[in-house]
């Protein structure tokens, strides 16, 4: 098969890792990928990936490159081509596209439809109140004495998001987004939601249209700086499983969630094919979902890709061909860690081009594997390239292990203002209960 990846992130060359591996992977192109794709080479042919030089926004760019070279697959990574419509443009001119279609990409790029959606259909979330004005917020934040969340309706990049302690913090948050427009036309709407305390985890599950299927937990660390503190950021690592769910607890909180929004989806003919993955909090009242994204998470993914069994090609062409009842998910018994390097300043203004050594040591190092984000190369060298820079990747049969071989691969791995934290799966380390 004939492969095209959009992105150009470090899910992304997860993700064209793992595809590359499958015997039926004949050509992966990467649109516009970055300088770790070619690195790869797809097994049925031993060919290098190529990296497009399209932007993932560029759905004219990306529509004519498809129709000139007839990818038998194209997989979406990020998700403003979802909520531009890429899928309903690339079926229009019958190419084989992976992930939702417009309408469905609603669950992310709207979180006004996704908070209308999880009342109508009974899916477990935060009290949330959707406003399109200042002032109609302003009160709604007041019934919970300012302790809230203030969230932009659309896509704002991962940001938009500001939490509020008391009414004045809640007030200024409201302000900012509404009426100075801090995130743009995200917020022309909020979504007002109760500040939910408990552990944070990602689902992740596949879907066909009519079947899903859960991935193991992982969990994210999306402050910059250790112990949870510092700015937000795109995500600084991730483990997989993550201990805080039993088999059970998951198996429940995928009842109790995916459950009423797979018969929601049936009952207001939503196609969802893709991926679905809900940020949950394990809260006393059980789990509730903070927000819907429908793609994979990054940097979620690399820890993912790191366990599963399967072969990608086929488990992704059997969610286009709504086929997925016939295939169960494999995954090993190891643990997996992801430790992002990022470039100093992330996740605010940062300098590029700084070289980036000791990545042949790590190339030899077994069970490690260097996902590139924001690399270039500049004159035979990888250099940085963007904020989130590499995800040094381990897996063991123990999550201490997994972290002890990430990070000693972290060590030596090298570049001018390097940051990263030091304490991925630290929560879990300290964390007694059963494996999930
Ligand atoms: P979101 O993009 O909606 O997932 O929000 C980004 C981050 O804000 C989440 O990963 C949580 O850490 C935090 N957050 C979002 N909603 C809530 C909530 N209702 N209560 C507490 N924290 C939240
Ligand atoms: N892991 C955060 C995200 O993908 O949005």
């Amino acid at each position: 098969m004939k492969i095209l990846v959009i992105g150009s992130g470090g899910r992304e060359h997860a993700l064209v890792w793992k595809l590359a591996q499958s015997p039926h992977a004949r050509q992966i192109w990467c649109a516009p990928g970055n300088a770790g794709m070619p690195l790869e080479r797809a097994a049925g042919t031993g060919k290098a990936v190529e990296c497009v030089p399209l932007q993932a926004d560029d759905l004219d760019g990306l529509l004519e490159f498809a129709k000139e070279n007839n990818p038998d697959l194209t997989v979406v990574g990020p998700d403003n081509p979802l909520a531009a419509g890429i899928v309903d443009v690339f079926q229009r001119h019958r190419l084989r596209i992976w992930g939702p279609n417009q309408r469905a990409a609603q669950f992310e790029s709207s979180k006004a439809f996704s908070q209308n959606f999880m009342a109508v259909h009974g899916v477990p979330t935060a009290r949330s109140g959707v406003f399109s004005d200042a002032h109609g917020a302003k009160m709604f934040a007041a019934t919970f004495h300012g302790r809230c969340v203030v969230k932009a309706d659309g896509l704002a990049l991962g940001k938009g998001v500001l939490l509020a302690y008391n009414q004045h913090e809640a007030d200024q948050a409201i302000e900012d987004i509404m009426l100075k427009r801090t995130f743009g036309a995200a917020g022309e709407q909020v979504v007002i939601q109760e500040l939910l305390e408990g552990m944070e985890i990602s689902l992740h599950a596949l879907c066909d249209g009519h079947v899903a299927r859960l991935f193991p937990t992982s969990q994210d660390h999306k402050r910059a700086l250790d112990g949870d503190n510092g700015p937000n950021t795109g995500g600084m690592g991730t483990f997989s499983p993550a201990p805080f769910l039993t088999d059970d607890e998951l198996l429940d909180a995928a009842r109790t969630i995916i459950g009423p929004w797979q018969r929601g989806c049936a009952a207001e003919a939503i196609d969802f094919r893709g991926m679905l993955y809900p940020g949950v909090m394990l809260t006393a009242d059980g789990p509730k979902v903070l927000e819907f994204n429908a793609r994979f998470g990054d940097p979620e993914t690399q820890v993912y890709m790191a366990r599963l069994e399967n072969d990608l090609v086929e488990l992704l062409d059997a969610c286009v061909s709504g086929t997925l009842k016939d295939i169960q998910l494999r995954w090993s018994a190891h643990s997996a860690v992801c430790v992002v390097m990022a470039s100093g300043g992330y996740p605010g203004a940062y300098s590029k081009g700084h070289v980036i050594s000791g990545l042949e040591s790590v190339a030899s190092l077994p069970n490690v594997k260097v996902f590139h984000a924001g690399t270039a190369l500049s004159e035979g060298e990888f250099v940085t390239h963007g904020g989130r820079v590499l995800g040094v990747t381990a897996w063991a049969p123990s999550l201490e292990e997994a972290q002890g071989a990430a990070y000693a691969a972290v060590d030596l791995i090298q570049f001018e203002g390097a940051h990263f934290r030091t304490d991925i799966g630290a929560k879990a380390l300290g964390h007694r209960a059963p494996l999930a």
